[in-house]
């Protein structure tokens, strides 16, 4: 398996409406492996295709490492949509994209997913609470969407010349990261 470098905030990766997956093939399937141990080696909870430079709806999440869900299982959602969302929850979010930056985030509660299995099957699931907080920002990245977007405005301000210097490329982690080069 390969750890592959991570996409930060400015890239354009990050904002395209993701293509969709036609069917499964070994390089899907392999992209799902090195995806699942990326995120693991970075610590993270969810990963989506643009956050490893492929404009692809492939998001894996795996929230087992967290004591309290430790019996969820991993979800790999190919080709996701969000069919129905209710209720309304605030929490703090951060991402692999964009390094040491957290904020409060206002999503629905519970989501109904749509999305293919390994046999392109279509899949749906209800979830609620914490996976469906990550479920959506996964689903987001795959829609060129950022949970930088949904912040309150008040935290945009605060966190606006942190952004920069990411979007800049003057930005750190302690797993390998693809800078932005375009000027900014
Ligand atoms: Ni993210």
């Amino acid at each position: 398996m390969k750890q592959l470098p991570i996409t930060t905030y400015g890239m354009d990766v990050l904002r395209k409406k993701t293509v969709p997956v036609k069917d499964i093939d070994n390089s899907i399937i392999s992209l799902v492996r090195n995806m699942f141990y990326t995120m693991d080696k970075a610590s993270g909870i969810g990963l989506a295709a643009p956050q490893v430079n492929l404009s692809l709806s492939v998001a894996v999440i795996d929230i087992s490492g967290i004591d309290e869900y430790k019996n969820q299982k991993p979800l790999v959602l190919i080709n996701p949509t969000v069919i129905e969302t209710h209720g309304k929850v605030t929490m703090e979010e951060g991402c692999l994209s964009i390094p040491d930056i957290r904020a409060d985030v206002e999503r629905p509660d519970e989501v109904h997913i749509r999305y293919h299995d390994f046999d392109m099957n279509e899949v749906d699931i209800e979830l609620s609470g914490f996976i469906a907080r990550v479920a959506q920002h996964e689903i987001d990245h795959l829609n060129g969407r950022l949970f930088v977007d949904l912040i309150s405005d008040e935290s945009k301000k605060e966190l606006k010349k942190e952004l920069l210097l990411i979007k800049k490329g003057i930005v750190e982690a302690d797993y390998p990261l693809l800078i932005n080069t375009e000027k900014v």
